[in-house]
């Protein structure tokens, strides 16, 4: 097992009706910035219960956080903390709600360019540089409720760039599984999707000696393979709701990736195909992941054998044979999720891709990728090919 430190200090308060806690968890005296996407909060009545349970708070709001965040947005949210002195801030939404918040958390105080905290990945570290801030999570799927990680585009140049850091974990967040019910299909089948693939990054690598780690993920793969095609037919079921939810916040949340390898090329890559199409997330991870896997077939072909007999049950008289069922049964799974999994059926302008990607990742200085940093450019021009 490599040497780990487990760090996270996020208060994760999960169940029915953990909204009413809010006025305890905000700072007495805090002065906040409610920040929203595009108005769900509105329709399904949790902008009313974020309003009734923080009574006598002064409280602005900002609204409009779209969907895979823009810079440009955050940056005039960024304004208004400064300008009316915000102490704390809430973010009220999905990954991208409290993606956007992290940025304005980082970027509000930052000495320099903030576009830099993008381009050159810089990491918080200091409480004391960074804003405050706790999360009322409405969509279960990247993990970010429990993370120190986000993700931003930068609309003008059509860049999809992470940041992060110690300083970035929510002070606390709610997560009340049923908040899932006013979820669209696809953003259900998108969070059981992304929840998947988080596990996969940090469990589909190589063979090593942490036995824990792999059960735990296993498990995590497991109940979602049980639920998620359930869930997204009865989102009201708080069985089903609540196990997705506690799922996706375990997918990324750090446990799992402690002391063993993770690969990631999958999102990088993916990143890419949403920064360029504007495709989900979730959906990118579909088009991608398949073909990655057999690109990198001889590398990842032990782990596929092993996941293969653990989550699907796949038989065969050789390592080679389990791992290409494996293949084929999480292809199966994708669909079964509504997932499509080549990139031609969201784009009819999908050749261009992979010149593109690689030229971008070219000039980041990102000419290694994955577990065993394998992943050339040469690999991921094969990947996104493969995935046409
Ligand atoms: O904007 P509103 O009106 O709120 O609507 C949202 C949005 O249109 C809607 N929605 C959210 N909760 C709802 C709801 N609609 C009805 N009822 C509810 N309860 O769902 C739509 C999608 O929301 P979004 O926040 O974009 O989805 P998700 O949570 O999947 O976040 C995706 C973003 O997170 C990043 C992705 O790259 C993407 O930008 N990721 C963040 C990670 C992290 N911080 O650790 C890791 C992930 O791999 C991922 O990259
Ligand atoms: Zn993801």
């Amino acid at each position: 097992m490599l040497n780990f430190e487990l760090y996270n200090p996020t208060n994760y308060i999960f169940g029915k009706g953990q909204i009413e806690k809010l006025s305890k968890l905000v700072p007495k005296n805090a002065k906040i910035l409610l920040a929203y996407g595009g108005g769900s909060i509105f329709k399904n009545g949790i902008h009313e219960q974020v309003i009734k349970n923080l009574q006598g708070f002064d409280i602005i709001e900002f609204g409009g956080i779209e969907p895979n965040p823009r810079f440009e947005t955050l940056m005039t949210a960024v304004e208004i903390v400064r300008k009316e002195k915000i102490t704390f801030i809430l973010a009220v939404g999905g990954g991208s709600v409290i993606d956007g918040v992290k940025f304005i958390s980082g970027a509000t105080n930052f000495e320099g360019n903030p576009i830099d905290i993008l381009k050159n990945k810089v990491l918080f570290t200091d409480l004391s540089k960074v804003i405050s801030f706790g999360t009322v999570l409405t969509l279960p799927a990247t993990g970010s409720e429990m993370n120190s990680g986000a993700v931003v585009t930068i609309e003008a140049t059509q860049e999809k760039l992470v940041l992060g850091g110690s300083a970035l974990f929510p002070k606390f967040s709610i997560c009340d599984p049923t908040v899932i019910a006013s979820l669209p299909k696809r953003q259900l089948e998108n969070g059981v999707v992304d929840a998947f693939t988080h596990v996969m990054e940090q469990y589909l690598t190589y063979p090593h000696d942490a036995i824990l780690q792999d059960r735990i993920a296993e498990s995590i793969l497991q109940t979602l393979v049980e639920i998620g095609p359930n869930v997204v037919e009865n989102p009201t079921d708080y069985k089903l709701a609540s196990n997705f939810m506690w799922c996706a916040t375990m997918a990324l949340n750090g446990l799992i990736q402690k002391g063993v390898p993770s690969d990631w090329a999958t999102h990088m890559i993916g990143h890419e195909l949403t920064a360029l199409y504007e495709i989900d997330h979730a959906r990118t991870l579909a088009v991608i992941a398949p073909s990655l896997y057999k690109v990198m077939f001889e590398t990842k072909k032990d782990k596929l054998a092993q996941y293969g007999e653990r989550i699907f049950n796949v038989s065969g008289d050789s390592i080679e044979e389990k791992a290409e069922k494996a293949i084929e049964k999480t292809i199966e799974f994708l669909h079964k999720m509504g997932m499509q999994t080549k990139l031609s059926e969201y784009t009819e302008d999908y050749k261009k891709s992979a010149d593109f990607i690689v030229n971008r990742f070219e000039t980041r200085g990102w000419k290694a990728l994955g577990e065993k940093q394998n992943i050339t450019l040469q690999r991921v021009k094969e990947i996104v090919e493969g995935s046409y």
